[in-house]
């Protein structure tokens, strides 16, 4: 995923542009660059590492009147200069930022024997514009366009037309508003000062002048683009007092899950539902990436437990090709935080043209996935900007665990729906009453980490290694504990930890079972428990007690995720590390 914006109006500082761009840091941090034209000249001005670098070669005071900017997460090409956007054709003639991948680049690079700088399928595109002789520039992106697969949201500029800036979209997003000082262009709308925004279709074209916007569909037929509100911007986010936007995104979980149970009345679910969605549902499918299949298999989880219906949760990224059967009887539940998820959007579009009924859970009520369903769930998590997702993984959890009181009720049995939401608030206490001193003394040093547990905990425990992993950059695993012995006891040895979440006396015993096994290899063990004095100490093994007292069994992986996600943020500052912008990663992944 990248992060793009334009600009086109009066006279402003170049500082809009990069402030404006690095609002969408979360998006790509890798490199990143601007191209602008200053009134006299054109001007490109580009950097690989964060945008800070790129600060350093801006003259922020400097003036533009239009400008385009880009800034990167790679996924195609190394992070290189060559590679920056905006990228720019052999002339100079066509200036061109991309969010997407162009599929069959390679194929067009040889078809058209076009030579480029870096390695990217954008300076393909950018050059095969200027291939095209005959027509208008509207023509010539129009033409280009239709020999292009894959996804793309493009802003174009013309060296020679400095008052215009070209758009173009397949599957990325892209967004206009109209600003008191000028048109503005955007990945994500948070960039923009209005609420009111605009979006276009699937293989759109237009341009966006000062005064001028024009959209075409792909015959070059003029069309109306599509007016959206921005609901949440108020709650747009900044850090406060923090010094990390994801601490603050951790210590936002109680009050989002109490805002949750305060939404998610019966009343309010029925408006959502319309019917009762679950007739004739035989089998519930969670289809979610990263941290939102983890709350997925949280959600089957619960689904199974309550509802005795058949449910799984599936990675969005294997799911079309796993050769999975689909039946009109099943539902479909989407999970994403961002909504723009590219391998999620394109299962719930599979799902859709196979006619099952779908549900999207989703942060963000005018992403695409919204958009593509009749039935959303916000989760009411509010912005969330660190890339580890900590607050809506809590919050998607919380929705699931709604949903199937609601569908418990939907199904007949007898159960005081108001009641079972309490207990939610209660996991928002105990929450809150971590204790962040104790955690940031549990410093894990060592090669590798295994994150173990079973049933429910082990779901916990996937989330905790992905987290701890993605930030952290220590080799974690996860294991389910009984699994073991199965493969994974040949890795552990004294240069291991493992770390067991237990929050089931029922399961204590097998628990412990595999502490003695990685033990007797010498690993290390941490085990996070609910229960006192369940756990042996040693000099090879600890134990931390969270304490769950008076919780549900269903709630209590609400408690023992934040403390992971407490654990790997305290880890990474130790490592001198920066939380919110982790290597290699970006906040939604918009390609597939
Ligand atoms: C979580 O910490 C990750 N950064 C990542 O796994 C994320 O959950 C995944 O990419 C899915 O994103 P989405 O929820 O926006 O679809």
């Amino acid at each position: 995923m990248c992060g793009i914006v334009g600009y086109i109006g009066k006279e402003n500082e170049i500082s809009t542009l990069f402030y404006g761009l690095k609002k969408l840091e979360y998006r790509g941090y890798d490199s990143s660059g601007l191209a602008f034209f200053n009134g006299k000249n054109f001007k490109c001005v580009k950097s690989v590492g964060n945008m800070d670098r790129l600060k350093t070669k801006l003259n922020l005071s400097e003036k533009f009147s239009c400008g385009i900017g880009h800034t990167r997460w790679a996924t195609n090409g190394a992070v290189i200069l060559e590679n920056t956007h905006p990228v720019i054709s052999q002339s100079g003639e066509w200036i061109l930022i991309h969010n997407g991948i162009i599929e069959n680049a390679e194929e067009l690079k040889q078809r058209y024997k076009i030579e480029t700088l870096g390695n990217t399928d954008s300076e393909i595109v950018a050059n095969l514009l200027e291939k095209k002789i005959a027509g208008s520039s509207l023509e010539k992106i129009r033409d280009v366009c239709s020999e292009l697969k894959g996804s793309w949201a493009f802003l174009i500029l013309n060296r020679n037309e400095e008052n215009r800036i070209y758009i173009a979209k397949r599957k990325s997003p892209i967004y206009f508003c109209d600003s008191e000082s000028g048109k503005l262009i955007s990945s994500d709308p948070i960039c923009f000062p209005s609420k009111e925004y605009f979006s276009m279709y699937d293989n759109n074209i237009g341009f966006i002048e000062k005064d001028k916007i024009a959209v075409y569909d792909a015959n070059l037929k003029l069309i109306s683009p599509k007016k959206y509100i921005f609901k949440n911007k108020e709650e747009l986010g900044n850090k406060g007092k923090y010094e990390h936007f994801m601490l603050k995104e951790i210590k936002e979980t109680p009050e989002r899950i109490n805002k949750i149970c305060e939404k998610y009345t019966e009343d309010y679910l029925e408006k959502i539902f319309k019917k009762n969605i679950l007739s004739s549902v035989k089998f519930i499918k969670i289809i979610g990436c990263g941290s939102a299949y983890h709350s997925g298999l949280m959600g089957a989880y619960y689904f199974r437990k309550n509802l005795r219906i058949e449910s799984e949760a599936y990675l969005a990224s294997e799911y079309k090709s796993s050769r999975q059967v689909i039946n009109k009887d099943d539902l479909f539940i989407f999970v994403s935080q961002s909504g723009e998820t590219a391998d999620t959007i394109e299962c719930l579009k599979m799902v859709r043209r196979r006619g099952a009924k779908t549900i999207v859970l989703t942060n963000v009520l005018e992403s695409s996935m919204a958009k593509l369903s009749s039935v959303v769930l916000p989760i009411y998590a509010g912005p969330e900007i660190a890339v580890a997702s900590t607050k809506a993984y809590s919050c998607q959890v919380a929705v699931f665990y709604i949903l199937t009181k609601y569908f418990k009720k939907l199904l007949g049995e007898e159960i005081d729906f108001e009641k079972e939401k309490d207990k939610l608030l209660v996991a928002a206490e105990k929450i809150s009453d971590l204790n962040e001193e104790e955690i940031q003394n549990i410093s894990i040093c060592c090669e590798k980490v295994f994150f173990l547990g079973k049933g429910k905990d082990y779901i916990t425990s996937l989330e905790a290694s992905l987290k701890f992993k993605e930030i952290t950059y220590i080799n974690s695993q996860c294991c389910p504990i009984g699994e073991l012995k199965h493969g994974s006891l040949a890795v552990i040895d004294d240069c291991s930890k493992s770390l067991i979440f237990l929050s089931s006396k029922k399961l204590g015993k097998k628990v412990l079972n595999g502490v003695h096994e990685i033990t007797s290899r010498k690993g290390k063990v941490l085990v996070i428990s609910a229960f006192q004095g369940l756990v042996k100490t040693s000099d090879k093994v600890e134990s931390y007690f969270l304490n769950c007292r008076g919780l549900s069994s269903e709630t209590m992986p609400l408690v023992f995720t934040v403390f992971a996600q407490y654990l790997a943020y305290f880890n990474c500052i130790a490592r001198n590390l920066n939380p919110d912008q982790p290597r290699n990663l970006a906040k939604s992944v918009t390609v597939e």
